[in-house]
């Protein structure tokens, strides 16, 4: 495997002396799709803008494909478009007059040929369902909306690797589910994903490569599997399993009813569990 980023003993500490990151040592792998799990106040909103560069460490290190970042107009220039960041609060991305506009700002500031923008823009509205709202004013667009044309602006300059800091927060049901399956297709075309998020029930749909952060530091790496079924960090990152794991643990804890496979943690592996028991 090929790490794209990696961070050093990462350490960032904010004006008012609050210490968000404590020495995060943390690779993303080429062509995964990765989430990071952890509570309000963690520190992953903080660790994602150390990325490309929006927050400089202060101590400590980011690499993009074995190199150092560095912080020049140029250096960051080409490390934003290599590592696309989808801010959590759209309010922060989205400025121009039209959606379309919007979406279209950051492959034009790429220099493309305008044809290309264009076509760029629209194809990733569409790719989010926002084509509808093409020539809305961004500010005019619901909180759901809008966290789908911020998606879109980073989805047209096509990145090599998408950082999306809870992408489905706000969306509704099937909405959320659309974007986690827009970015598995993106991860299975090839562009490294990475997410933050609480939604523990639609993690383990799209993802098996966790991490878990808090107090600004990653306390556990590993499958869904191993960090669900590990009480301590669930405990620690204030974390609970999926609701379809929750019923299984009942079984277990009341019933003493357990199955081997541990706690399913989606709904396709609790039907399978159970038809292998009601088969057996
Ligand atoms: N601009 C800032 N100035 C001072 N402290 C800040 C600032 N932004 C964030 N913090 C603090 O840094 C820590 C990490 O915050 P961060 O926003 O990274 O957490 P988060 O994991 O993204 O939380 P959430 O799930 O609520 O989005 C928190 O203690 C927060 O209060
Ligand atoms: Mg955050």
């Amino acid at each position: 495997m090929t790490t794209i980023l990696e961070t050093k003993d990462l350490t960032f500490k904010y004006p008012d002396g609050t210490e968000a990151l404590k020495g995060i040592n943390f690779k993303l792998e080429e062509g995964t799709m990765v989430a990071l799990l952890g509570h309000n106040g963690a520190g992953k909103s903080t660790f994602f803008l150390h990325f490309n560069g929006i927050n400089e460490a202060t101590s400590g290190s980011v690499e993009i494909e074995g190199k150092p970042l560095k912080y020049d107009k140029k250096s960051l220039l080409e490390a934003r478009q290599k590592i696309g960041i989808v801010f959590q609060n759209p309010d922060d991305q989205l400025f121009a007059p039209t959606v379309l506009e919007d979406v279209a700002f950051g492959p034009m500031n790429m220099g493309l040929p305008e044809d290309e923008v264009r076509q760029r823009a629209l194809d990733a509205l569409e790719k989010v369902g926002m084509s509808h709202v093409a020539n809305k004013a961004p500010h005019h667009l619901s909180g759901g909306q809008k966290k789908r044309v911020a998606i879109a602006g980073i989805l047209a300059m096509k990145p090599k690797v998408m950082v999306l800091d809870e992408p489905t927060s706000g969306l509704d049901p099937n909405g959320a589910s659309s974007i986690m399956q827009l970015l598995y297709d993106l991860n299975a075309e090839g562009m490294t994903i990475m997410i933050s998020t609480h939604d523990v029930d639609l993690v383990p749909l799209y993802s098996d490569n966790l991490h878990v952060i808090v107090g600004g530091q990653i306390i556990k790496s590993g499958t869904c599997k191993d960090i669900f079924s590990d009480p301590e960090v669930m405990e620690e990152a204030d974390l609970r399993l999926p609701w379809i794991g929750q019923l299984f643990e009942k079984f277990d804890k009341e019933d003493g009813i357990v199955f081997e496979e541990g706690y399913p943690l989606t709904v396709g592996d609790a039907h399978d569990a159970l038809l292998k028991r009601i088969t057996k």
